[in-house]
Protein backbone atom coordinates (compact mmCIF):
# COMPACT_ATOMS: atom_id res chain seq x y z
CA UNK A 1 0.00 0.00 0.00
CA UNK A 2 1.31 3.35 -1.04
CA UNK A 3 -1.11 5.77 0.60
CA UNK A 4 -4.63 6.03 2.45
CA UNK A 5 -6.79 8.74 0.88
CA UNK A 6 -9.81 7.39 0.97
CA UNK A 7 -12.38 4.28 1.72
CA UNK A 8 -14.24 5.22 -1.89
CA UNK A 9 -11.30 3.48 -3.68
CA UNK A 10 -10.72 0.77 -1.05
CA UNK A 11 -11.31 -2.88 -2.69
CA UNK A 12 -12.89 -5.58 0.15
CA UNK A 13 -9.60 -7.41 -0.32
CA UNK A 14 -7.68 -4.38 1.02
CA UNK A 15 -10.09 -3.38 3.29
CA UNK A 16 -9.84 -6.70 4.55
CA UNK A 17 -6.14 -7.14 4.91
CA UNK A 18 -5.99 -4.09 6.84
CA UNK A 19 -8.87 -4.99 9.21
CA UNK A 20 -6.72 -8.42 9.27
CA UNK A 21 -3.38 -6.88 9.94
CA UNK A 22 -5.06 -4.77 12.93
CA UNK A 23 -6.11 -8.22 14.45
CA UNK A 24 -2.33 -9.29 14.84
CA UNK A 25 -1.65 -5.44 16.05
CA UNK A 26 -4.32 -5.91 18.85
CA UNK A 27 -3.14 -9.15 19.76
CA UNK A 28 0.35 -7.81 20.35
CA UNK A 29 -1.57 -5.26 22.47
CA UNK A 30 -2.80 -8.03 25.04
CA UNK A 31 0.84 -8.63 26.24
CA UNK A 32 3.09 -7.33 28.59
CA UNK A 33 5.08 -5.90 26.34
CA UNK A 34 3.22 -3.65 23.65
CA UNK A 35 6.07 -2.28 21.49
CA UNK A 36 7.29 -4.58 18.79
CA UNK A 37 10.50 -3.29 16.49
CA UNK A 38 8.66 -3.45 12.99
CA UNK A 39 9.22 0.27 11.89
CA UNK A 40 12.90 0.92 14.26
CA UNK A 41 14.13 3.79 11.85
CA UNK A 42 11.41 4.83 10.06
CA UNK A 43 9.76 8.84 10.73
CA UNK A 44 6.42 8.97 11.07
CA UNK A 45 5.26 12.66 10.23
CA UNK A 46 1.57 14.01 12.22
CA UNK A 47 0.56 17.00 10.07
CA UNK A 48 -2.02 18.26 11.62
CA UNK A 49 -4.18 21.62 10.36
CA UNK A 50 -6.88 20.91 12.16
CA UNK A 51 -7.60 20.26 15.44
CA UNK A 52 -7.53 16.39 16.39
CA UNK A 53 -7.28 14.66 20.13
CA UNK A 54 -8.15 11.17 19.21
CA UNK A 55 -6.91 10.52 15.58
CA UNK A 56 -3.37 12.58 15.86
CA UNK A 57 -3.08 10.53 19.78
CA UNK A 58 -3.75 7.20 18.45
CA UNK A 59 -1.58 7.75 14.98
CA UNK A 60 1.20 9.10 17.58
CA UNK A 61 0.76 5.71 19.74
CA UNK A 62 0.32 3.65 16.76
CA UNK A 63 3.76 4.77 15.49
CA UNK A 64 5.44 4.22 18.83
CA UNK A 65 4.16 0.96 19.17
CA UNK A 66 5.74 -0.33 15.81
CA UNK A 67 9.07 1.79 16.96
CA UNK A 68 9.16 4.51 14.44
CA UNK A 69 10.37 8.19 15.72
CA UNK A 70 7.45 10.55 15.65
CA UNK A 71 7.45 14.23 14.59
CA UNK A 72 4.23 16.06 15.15
CA UNK A 73 3.51 19.49 13.57
CA UNK A 74 0.50 21.86 14.69
CA UNK A 75 -0.51 24.46 12.33
CA UNK A 76 -1.06 26.53 15.38
CA UNK A 77 2.03 28.06 16.35
CA UNK A 78 4.00 27.29 13.26
CA UNK A 79 5.33 29.05 10.10
CA UNK A 80 1.42 28.40 8.75
CA UNK A 81 0.71 31.41 10.46
CA UNK A 82 3.27 33.68 8.32
CA UNK A 83 1.70 32.70 4.96
CA UNK A 84 3.79 29.34 4.82
CA UNK A 85 2.43 26.91 1.53
CA UNK A 86 1.64 22.85 2.06
CA UNK A 87 3.97 22.42 -0.75
CA UNK A 88 7.05 24.09 1.37
CA UNK A 89 5.49 22.68 4.75
CA UNK A 90 5.52 19.24 3.66
CA UNK A 91 9.27 19.74 1.85
CA UNK A 92 10.97 21.15 5.01
CA UNK A 93 9.49 18.09 7.10
CA UNK A 94 10.72 15.75 4.45
CA UNK A 95 14.14 17.07 4.31
CA UNK A 96 14.24 16.26 8.39
CA UNK A 97 13.24 12.38 7.03
CA UNK A 98 9.80 11.38 7.02
CA UNK A 99 9.00 8.03 5.58
CA UNK A 100 5.16 8.84 6.33
CA UNK A 101 3.41 11.90 6.44
CA UNK A 102 0.17 11.02 8.21
CA UNK A 103 -2.16 14.27 6.98
CA UNK A 104 -5.38 16.45 8.53
CA UNK A 105 -6.29 19.31 6.69
CA UNK A 106 -9.70 21.38 6.36
CA UNK A 107 -9.38 21.54 2.68
CA UNK A 108 -10.94 18.67 0.45
CA UNK A 109 -8.70 16.65 -1.20
CA UNK A 110 -5.35 18.27 -0.08
CA UNK A 111 -4.32 14.75 0.82
CA UNK A 112 -4.26 13.57 -2.29
CA UNK A 113 -2.62 16.42 -3.33
CA UNK A 114 0.40 16.12 -1.36
CA UNK A 115 0.15 12.22 -2.44
CA UNK A 116 0.19 13.16 -6.25
CA UNK A 117 2.30 16.58 -6.57
CA UNK A 118 5.33 14.86 -6.89
CA UNK A 119 6.19 17.28 -4.03
CA UNK A 120 7.11 14.52 -1.41
CA UNK A 121 7.77 10.62 -1.43
CA UNK A 122 7.03 9.96 2.17
CA UNK A 123 3.53 7.67 2.09
CA UNK A 124 0.45 9.71 2.54
CA UNK A 125 -2.49 8.66 5.06
CA UNK A 126 -5.63 10.72 5.02
CA UNK A 127 -6.72 11.81 8.88
CA UNK A 128 -9.93 13.89 7.98
CA UNK A 129 -9.76 16.60 4.98
CA UNK A 130 -12.77 18.69 4.75
CA UNK A 131 -15.90 17.34 4.57
CA UNK A 132 -14.45 14.22 2.22
CA UNK A 133 -13.07 11.47 3.81
CA UNK A 134 -11.25 10.33 7.20
CA UNK A 135 -10.56 6.64 6.18
CA UNK A 136 -9.11 5.05 9.87
CA UNK A 137 -12.00 6.50 11.44
CA UNK A 138 -14.25 4.43 9.17
CA UNK A 139 -11.78 1.37 9.21
CA UNK A 140 -11.59 1.38 13.06
CA UNK A 141 -15.63 1.97 12.77
CA UNK A 142 -16.21 -1.31 10.64
CA UNK A 143 -13.07 -2.69 12.87
CA UNK A 144 -15.58 -2.68 15.91
CA UNK A 145 -18.81 -3.96 14.61
CA UNK A 146 -16.75 -7.03 13.15
CA UNK A 147 -15.48 -7.76 15.96
CA UNK A 148 -18.72 -7.17 18.25
CA UNK A 149 -20.46 -9.27 15.88
CA UNK A 150 -18.26 -11.83 15.16
CA UNK A 151 -16.47 -12.48 18.13
CA UNK A 152 -12.74 -12.07 18.59
CA UNK A 153 -11.16 -13.57 15.47
CA UNK A 154 -13.07 -12.59 12.42
CA UNK A 155 -10.71 -12.25 10.10
CA UNK A 156 -11.17 -12.60 6.64
CA UNK A 157 -15.25 -11.95 7.23
CA UNK A 158 -16.89 -9.02 5.97
CA UNK A 159 -20.05 -7.63 6.87
CA UNK A 160 -22.59 -8.63 4.78
CA UNK A 161 -25.78 -8.02 6.05
CA UNK A 162 -25.19 -5.94 9.14
CA UNK A 163 -27.27 -3.06 9.40
CA UNK A 164 -25.58 0.57 10.77
CA UNK A 165 -27.57 3.24 10.62
CA UNK A 166 -25.44 6.79 10.28
CA UNK A 167 -27.57 9.26 11.76
CA UNK A 168 -27.24 13.27 12.14
CA UNK A 169 -25.26 15.61 10.62
CA UNK A 170 -24.32 13.91 7.25
CA UNK A 171 -23.60 16.97 5.31
CA UNK A 172 -20.79 18.38 7.07
CA UNK A 173 -19.41 14.68 7.74
CA UNK A 174 -16.05 12.75 6.42
CA UNK A 175 -16.73 10.35 9.10
CA UNK A 176 -20.11 9.49 7.28
CA UNK A 177 -18.71 9.52 3.61
CA UNK A 178 -15.64 7.01 4.76
CA UNK A 179 -18.25 4.55 6.31
CA UNK A 180 -21.04 4.86 3.70
CA UNK A 181 -17.88 3.34 0.76
CA UNK A 182 -16.00 1.16 3.59
CA UNK A 183 -19.53 -0.43 5.36
CA UNK A 184 -21.37 -1.11 1.96
CA UNK A 185 -18.03 -2.61 0.05
CA UNK A 186 -17.87 -5.17 3.11
CA UNK A 187 -21.45 -6.30 2.62
CA UNK A 188 -23.46 -3.86 5.13
CA UNK A 189 -26.73 -2.47 4.75
CA UNK A 190 -26.51 1.78 5.40
CA UNK A 191 -29.56 3.60 6.37
CA UNK A 192 -28.77 7.65 7.03
CA UNK A 193 -31.00 9.40 9.17
CA UNK A 194 -30.91 12.94 8.93
CA UNK A 195 -33.15 16.51 8.93
CA UNK A 196 -33.36 17.46 5.17
CA UNK A 197 -31.16 20.01 5.42
CA UNK A 198 -28.55 18.24 6.64
CA UNK A 199 -28.43 15.74 3.53
CA UNK A 200 -25.85 15.83 0.99
CA UNK A 201 -26.87 16.96 -2.62
CA UNK A 202 -25.04 13.98 -4.09
CA UNK A 203 -26.49 11.53 -1.99
CA UNK A 204 -29.15 9.95 -4.65
CA UNK A 205 -26.15 8.34 -5.65
CA UNK A 206 -24.72 6.74 -2.71
CA UNK A 207 -25.63 3.35 -1.59
CA UNK A 208 -27.89 3.93 0.86
CA UNK A 209 -31.16 4.28 2.45
CA UNK A 210 -32.50 7.77 3.56
CA UNK A 211 -35.05 8.27 6.02
CA UNK A 212 -35.54 11.24 7.88
CA UNK A 213 -37.21 10.08 11.13
CA UNK A 214 -35.24 8.30 13.96
CA UNK A 215 -38.04 6.50 15.32
CA UNK A 216 -38.87 4.77 11.85
CA UNK A 217 -34.87 3.85 11.69
CA UNK A 218 -34.90 2.51 15.39
CA UNK A 219 -37.71 0.13 14.88
CA UNK A 220 -36.04 -1.18 11.48
CA UNK A 221 -33.64 -2.65 14.14
CA UNK A 222 -30.17 -1.67 13.38
CA UNK A 223 -27.33 -3.87 14.22
CA UNK A 224 -25.11 -0.75 15.05
CA UNK A 225 -26.30 2.87 15.15
CA UNK A 226 -23.70 5.63 14.63
CA UNK A 227 -24.65 8.89 15.96
CA UNK A 228 -22.55 11.94 13.92
CA UNK A 229 -21.10 15.18 15.87
CA UNK A 230 -23.42 18.19 14.83
CA UNK A 231 -20.67 20.38 13.34
CA UNK A 232 -21.61 23.57 14.27
CA UNK A 233 -17.90 24.90 13.48
CA UNK A 234 -18.69 23.87 9.55
CA UNK A 235 -22.50 25.01 9.13
CA UNK A 236 -22.39 28.27 7.26
CA UNK A 237 -25.17 28.85 5.63
CA UNK A 238 -26.91 25.43 6.13
CA UNK A 239 -30.13 25.55 8.15
CA UNK A 240 -29.85 24.25 11.39
CA UNK A 241 -32.97 23.41 13.97
CA UNK A 242 -33.04 24.64 17.10
CA UNK A 243 -30.62 22.55 19.22
CA UNK A 244 -33.94 21.83 21.22
CA UNK A 245 -35.66 20.89 18.50
CA UNK A 246 -32.66 19.04 17.01
CA UNK A 247 -32.15 17.00 20.11
CA UNK A 248 -35.69 15.93 20.64
CA UNK A 249 -35.96 14.98 17.04
CA UNK A 250 -32.73 13.34 15.81
CA UNK A 251 -30.92 13.33 19.21
CA UNK A 252 -30.39 9.48 21.15
CA UNK A 253 -31.95 9.56 24.61
CA UNK A 254 -32.99 7.19 27.05
CA UNK A 255 -36.24 6.35 25.57
CA UNK A 256 -34.90 5.98 21.83
CA UNK A 257 -31.62 3.69 23.58
CA UNK A 258 -34.68 1.26 24.95
CA UNK A 259 -36.50 0.86 21.88
CA UNK A 260 -33.25 -0.87 20.09
CA UNK A 261 -32.81 -4.34 20.22
CA UNK A 262 -30.55 -5.29 23.54
CA UNK A 263 -27.99 -6.55 21.31
CA UNK A 264 -27.60 -3.09 19.13
CA UNK A 265 -24.62 -0.83 19.17
CA UNK A 266 -24.27 2.61 20.04
CA UNK A 267 -21.27 4.20 18.19
CA UNK A 268 -20.21 7.77 18.71
CA UNK A 269 -16.87 9.07 16.50
CA UNK A 270 -16.24 11.55 18.71
CA UNK A 271 -16.22 14.21 20.13
CA UNK A 272 -19.46 14.34 21.59
CA UNK A 273 -21.92 17.00 22.12
CA UNK A 274 -23.66 15.51 25.01
CA UNK A 275 -27.39 16.62 25.09
CA UNK A 276 -27.09 17.68 21.87
CA UNK A 277 -26.86 14.21 19.22
CA UNK A 278 -26.21 11.79 22.26
CA UNK A 279 -27.45 11.78 25.96
CA UNK A 280 -25.14 10.98 28.85
CA UNK A 281 -27.36 7.88 29.03
CA UNK A 282 -26.26 6.48 25.78
CA UNK A 283 -22.82 7.50 25.55
CA UNK A 284 -22.37 6.07 28.67
CA UNK A 285 -24.55 2.89 28.62
CA UNK A 286 -23.73 -1.01 27.93
CA UNK A 287 -24.24 -0.89 24.96
CA UNK A 288 -21.84 2.28 23.65
CA UNK A 289 -18.57 1.17 21.61
CA UNK A 290 -16.79 5.10 22.16
CA UNK A 291 -14.10 3.87 24.14
CA UNK A 292 -13.96 0.71 22.85
CA UNK A 293 -13.45 2.66 19.19
CA UNK A 294 -10.75 4.54 20.27
CA UNK A 295 -8.91 1.85 21.53
CA UNK A 296 -9.39 0.23 18.50
CA UNK A 297 -8.09 2.88 16.53
CA UNK A 298 -4.78 2.39 17.58
CA UNK A 299 -4.32 -1.21 16.25
CA UNK A 300 -6.33 0.05 13.41
CA UNK A 301 -3.50 2.96 12.46
CA UNK A 302 -0.39 0.33 13.63
CA UNK A 303 -2.18 -1.52 10.49
CA UNK A 304 -1.89 1.16 8.20
CA UNK A 305 1.13 2.82 9.37
CA UNK A 306 2.56 -0.80 9.32
CA UNK A 307 1.35 -1.96 6.05
CA UNK A 308 2.37 1.72 3.82
CA UNK A 309 5.69 1.12 5.33
CA UNK A 310 7.10 -2.40 6.12
CA UNK A 311 4.28 -4.21 3.90
CA UNK A 312 6.37 -4.25 0.44
CA UNK A 313 9.17 -5.69 3.07
CA UNK A 314 6.83 -8.47 4.30
CA UNK A 315 5.63 -10.15 1.15
CA UNK A 316 9.77 -11.01 0.32
CA UNK A 317 9.74 -12.52 4.38
CA UNK A 318 8.76 -14.44 6.60
CA UNK A 319 8.24 -12.31 9.68
CA UNK A 320 4.26 -11.74 10.06
CA UNK A 321 2.66 -8.46 11.87
CA UNK A 322 3.08 -9.38 14.88
CA UNK A 323 6.61 -9.51 14.74
CA UNK A 324 6.59 -13.83 15.10
N1 LIG B 1 -12.93 11.03 15.60
C1 LIG B 1 -12.01 12.00 15.43
O1 LIG B 1 -11.51 12.23 14.32
O2 LIG B 1 -11.66 12.67 16.58
P1 LIG B 1 -10.56 13.82 16.68
O3 LIG B 1 -11.08 15.01 15.93
O4 LIG B 1 -10.40 14.06 18.16
O5 LIG B 1 -9.30 13.30 16.05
Amino acid sequence: MRHLLDTRTLTRADALRILDVAEDMADTQQREVKKLPTLRGKTVVNLFFEDSTRTRISFEAAAKRLSADVINFSAKGSSVSKGESLQDTAQTLQAMGADAVVIRHGASGAPRTLATSGWITAGVVNAGDGTHEHPTQALLDAFTIRKRRFGADSRGQGLDGVKVTIVGDVLHSRVARSNVWLLTTLGARVTLVAPPTLVPQDVSAWPVEIVYDLDDAIAAEPDALMMLRIQLERMNAAYFPTEREYSRRWGLDARRLEALPPASIVMHPGPMNRGLEISAEAADSARSTVLEQVANGVSVRMAALYLLLAGAERDTDTTDASGK
